[in-house]
C-alpha cells in the first residue's frame, strides 16, 4: 500500500481533487489530504476526511497526533506528493522554497518524487515568474501534468484548465509503479572527479561536477534503493538519504568502492576518474624556477573494471563514457574491454549538456540490441530514464 499526500490549493478546480483522491484510493493508495487555507474556501476538510478516512491538514500547526510534528511525519511517510490543483502561488512558493503553511512546509520537508497539476488563468500560467518556477521544478525532478487548453472558469480561452482526473491519477500511479522498481536493491554510485596531487597545494583533476551522480543517487532513492555514493570533491552534495563516502584520488575511490561493491546489485560508475596520477607528488609546494618542470605520470587503476571483477554474480555494472564525439565506437569498445553490462555515452563536446550543465543526453548501449537515446533531458530525468532501463536487467 503506497502513501500519497494529496495537496489541494485555492483554485476553482479544487472540487475535482475529491474525485482524484477516490481514483488514487481505487489504485491501491492510502491518501491523506492537505488543503491550503485558500483551498478551504472552495472545499472542506470534512469532505476529504469522509472520503479518505484519514485526517486532513490545513494549518501549519495542525497536529492530529499530539506531540508529533505532522509536517515532518507526513513528509517522511509519503511515497508520493501530488499537488492538484496547483495554483500559480504554490508553484512559485515551491520553486523558491517558501514554507508558510502546512502544504508548503510538508513539500519542503519531503525528499521523494512529486507530481503537480497546475490550474490557473492563462495569463497567470504564461507569466514569466510562473514559467521560470515550472522550469526550476522540472530541473529538480518534479513531474508536471500540463494543464489543458480551453475555456477557463474566468471566461478566458487558453491554456490553464486542470488536466483530467484520469490523466493525473495515471501519472501518479505510474510514478508509484516506477518508485518500486529498485526496492530492496543496493546501488553503488561512484561520482564526481578525482584529484591527483602534484604537490601539497596543487592537483590534476577534470571538469566533472558530480551533478549526474547526484541525480542518479536521488532517482535511485526515489525508486526505493539503498544507495551508497563514493564521491570525489563536487560542487553538488549527494542527496540526503544516501550514504556518502568522500574520497580524493582514484586509488582512494577504488579502495572505498571496493568495500561496497561485493554487496551491490547495481553499480553505476559515473565518476570521471583520472587515468593518470603524478608518480612522485612533492611533499611541499613546488617553487617557480627558470627551468622546465617535468611531471611523470603513471596509470591509475581502472576503477570500473576492478569493481566488475569483485561484483557479486548477477550484479549489473553500468559505465559512463564522456566522449568529445558522438561516435559510439569508443563507448562500445569500453563496454567490451571493461566487461560492463551497459555503457551510457554522452557527447561532452556539445554545449549545454554533460560536464557542469543541468542537462544531459545519453546514449545507452547494452550488450544486445540497438543503442537507445534519451534525448536532451534534465539530469534527474536522464537519471530516471537510465535507471528504468538498467533495472530491467536485474535478476528477479
Ligand atoms: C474564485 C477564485 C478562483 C481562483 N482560482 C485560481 C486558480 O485556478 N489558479 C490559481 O493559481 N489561483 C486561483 N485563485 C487565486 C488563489 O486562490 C490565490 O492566489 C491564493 O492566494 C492561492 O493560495 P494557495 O496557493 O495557498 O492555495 C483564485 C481565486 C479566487 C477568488
Amino acid at each position: 500500500m503506497s502513501n500519497v499526500v494529496l495537496g489541494v490549493t485555492g483554485s476553482i478546480a479544487a472540487y475535482r481533487a475529491a474525485d482524484l483522491a477516490r481514483e488514487l484510493m481505487r489504485g491501491g493508495c492510502t491518501v491523506r489530504v492537505c488543503l491550503t487555507p485558500s483551498a478551504e474556501k472552495f472545499v472542506t476538510r470534512v469532505l476529504f476526511e469522509s472520503l479518505t478516512g484519514q485526517p486532513c491538514l490545513v494549518w501549519a500547526f495542525d497536529e492530529p497526533e499530539a506531540g508529533r510534528m505532522a509536517h515532518i511525519d507526513w513528509a517522511r511517510q509519503a511515497d508520493l506528493l501530488v499537488i492538484a490543483p496547483a495554483t500559480a502561488n504554490i508553484l512559485n512558493k515551491l520553486a523558491a522554497g517558501v514554507a508558510d503553511d502546512m502544504l508548503s512546509t510538508i513539500a519542503l520537508a519531503y525528499t521523494g518524487p512529486m507530481l503537480v497539476a497546475p490550474a490557473m488563468n492563462p495569463a497567470m500560467l504564461a507569466n514569466d515568474t510562473t514559467q521560470e518556477s515550472l522550469r526550476r521544478l522540472v530541473a529538480r525532478g518534479v513531474e508536471i501534468v500540463q494543464p489543458a487548453e480551453g475555456e477557463v472558469a474566468c471566461g478566458e480561452h487558453g491554456q490553464g484548465k486542470l488536466a483530467s482526473v484520469s490523466e493525473i491519477a495515471s501519472a501518479a500511479l505510474a510514478l508509484i509503479g516506477w518508485t518500486r522498481s529498485l526496492r530492496g536493491r543496493r546501488v553503488l554510485i561512484t561520482s564526481g572527479p578525482t584529484r591527483e596531487p602534484i604537490d601539497s597545494v596543487r592537483f590534476l583533476s577534470n571538469r566533472s561536477s558530480g551533478k549526474m551522480g547526484a541525480a542518479l543517487a536521488k532517482a535511485a532513492l526515489w525508486m526505493g534503493a539503498e544507495v551508497t555514493v563514493v564521491t570525489g570533491p563536487t560542487s553538488v552534495p549527494p542527496p540526503l538519504g544516501a550514504s556518502v563516502v568522500k574520497v580524493e584520488t582514484a586509488q582512494e575511490m577504488l579502495a572505498a568502492a571496493s568495500e561496497e561493491a561485493p554487496a551491490a546489485d547495481l553499480i553505476l560508475a559515473v565518476a570521471a576518474v583520472a587515468d593518470y596520477r603524478v608518480a612522485e607528488p612533492s611533499r611541499g609546494k613546488i617553487r617557480r624556477t627558470a627551468e622546465d618542470l617535468l611531471l611523470r605520470l603513471v596509470p591509475n587503476p581502472d576503477v570500473v573494471a576492478e569493481l566488475g571483477r569483485i561484483a557479486k554474480p548477477g550484479a549489473v555494472l553500468v559505465g559512463f563514457a564522456a566522449e568529445p564525439t558522438d561516435d559510439l565506437a569508443v563507448a562500445r569498445e569500453k563496454l567490451e574491454r571493461k566487461g560492463l553490462h551497459f555503457i551510457a555515452a554522452n557527447d561532452v563536446s556539445r554545449p549545454g549538456i554533460g560536464f557542469e550543465s543541468d542537462e544531459n543526453e545519453l546514449v545507452l548501449i547494452g550488450r544486445q540490441g540497438p543503442p537507445e537515446r534519451s534525448g536532451t533531458l534534465s539530469k534527474i530525468a536522464c537519471a530516471r530514464w537510465l535507471l528504468e532501463r538498467v533495472a530491467r536487467a536485474l535478476p528477479g
